[in-house]
């Protein structure tokens, strides 16, 4: 039966995105990688286009994606192994270098056992599912990556089972807490460690004081989980993410290898009994086939790389060079959102300046990502500049004086 009935119902439903200015714009394609050449870091080139771009759009924060380390491990473990697992990891999919990467990760954050997934996205999703019971209350900061609202959806909880504190407001999270039920049994409190919009950071350590205090009220505790996507690799003077930054250990770690890292996949960090029941009830690991040996085998790599001194030298280039962003940009007179993170905010403010300057840095080949309303709210309009390792200090230098350039 053909979809035309289905088609046009779909169309006005993208036609109505798209009126709300809630669609995606079409995707560009890559189409070649430009290695560094002379004192600039690599380029880009996009389908239909002559032009060479640099990337300050991209979360490959260490920028190991094309590091022949990674490249080789990767190229190993295929002609070892093949290309995919045939089966999901159960059924006689697991291979050695799921093992070596799940032993590897759950050092790197120090945490007794992990699981990995596809994806970040589909570890918070497994998670929900695997940690969740009926009488579990979960909490998470307002500003949570869309992976953690879909992963609370999915859990089926009651929404009564649930509470959303203001950004980083600690007063609001106990005022969530209070209001947990006495029937609860158990609670998970969830948030971005690094919030990918703005660059700034949860602060764990007071969250985790604060879930301390009430723990005894509920037969399991107040279990915190912090999705730390952006900030492992990429943040604390090891490159340990943003708990170490913060001084605290939260329960759980949730975090992607497609970021920092630059390969692909997700995992979970957590204690044996908790990696279990991922193992035991995470549909999204269950029952999908699990990463190729090649992704496993860059990531270990990559993990290596991180722990070694070439790995901090990196973590070094890329402090260095935000903070010639940012300093750039204070030198401009333009707005920011302090921090030391990679992600750079700039705050125009205004939805036309904001399309405008996102074009004139395309037009003189940068590529940044414009966030308007209804994606942020009215007078929050801003451009996210993402820094990384490979940029050199004259890539820095120019962007800033393209935007000096900018009336
Ligand atoms: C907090 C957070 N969680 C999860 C993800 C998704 O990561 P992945 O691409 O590994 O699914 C992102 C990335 O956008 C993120 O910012």
């Amino acid at each position: 039966m053909a979809t035309d009935k289905l088609d046009a119902s779909l169309e006005k439903e993208i036609g109505e995105l798209k009126d709300e200015g809630r669609a995606k714009s079409r995707e560009r394609i890559i189409e070649a990688y430009i290695p560094p050449r002379g004192e600039f870091g690599p380029r880009y080139r996009l389908a239909g286009s002559d032009k060479e771009f640099i990337r300050l759009n991209s979360n490959s924060y260490l920028s190991l994606s094309n590091h022949p380390d990674l490249i080789r491990a990767a190229d190993e473990a295929t002609r070892d192994f093949g290309v995919g697992p045939g089966a999901v990891r159960f059924i006689d999919g697991t291979f050695a270098h799921h093992a070596a990467l799940e032993k590897r990760v759950a050092r790197f954050v120090d945490k007794p056992a992990a699981k990995i997934f596809n994806s970040a996205y589909t570890s918070n999703c497994g998670l929900a599912l695997a940690i969740s019971n009926k009488a579990t209350h979960w909490i998470g900061d307002q500003l949570n990556h869309n992976s953690i609202i879909r992963a609370m959806r999915i859990s089926n909880i009651p929404s009564p089972n649930k509470g959303i504190f203001k950004h980083n407001d600690m007063d609001d999270l106990k005022r969530c807490l209070d209001e947990v039920g006495e029937d609860m049994e158990r609670v998970v409190v969830i948030f971005d460690g690094i919030f990918s919009m703005r660059g700034d950071y949860a602060p764990i350590d007071k969250i985790v004081d604060i879930c301390r205090d009430y723990e005894g009220r509920f037969r399991d505790g107040v279990v915190t989980v912090v999705d730390d996507s952006h900030g492992i690799g990429a943040y604390g003077d090891r490159g340990r993410g943003t708990a170490d930054y913060c001084g605290t250990t939260p329960d759980i770690i949730v975090g992607t290898f497609g970021k920092a890292f630059g390969v692909n996949g997700g995992f979970i960090a957590a204690s044996n009994a908790v990696v279990e029941a991922v193992r035991q009830k995470a549909d999204t690991y269950i029952y999908t086939n699990p990463l190729s040996v090649a992704d496993c085998a860059a990531a270990v790599k990559a993990l290596d790389i991180c722990d070694s001194d070439a790995g901090l030298d990196r973590l070094a280039r890329l402090k260095q060079r935000t903070r010639q962003f940012r300093q750039g940009l204070a030198g401009l007179g333009l707005e920011s959102i302090a921090g030391p993170h990679p992600v750079v905010p700039l705050m125009v403010r205004e939805t036309a300046k904001t399309h405008e300057l996102v074009k004139y840095l395309f037009d003189n080949g940068v590529l940044v990502v414009g966030l308007t309303f209804p994606v942020v709210p009215k007078g929050d309009e801003t451009i996210r500049f993402q820094i990384n390792a490979a940029h050199t200090e004259a890539d820095i230098h120019s962007v800033i004086e393209l935007l000096k350039k900018f009336k």
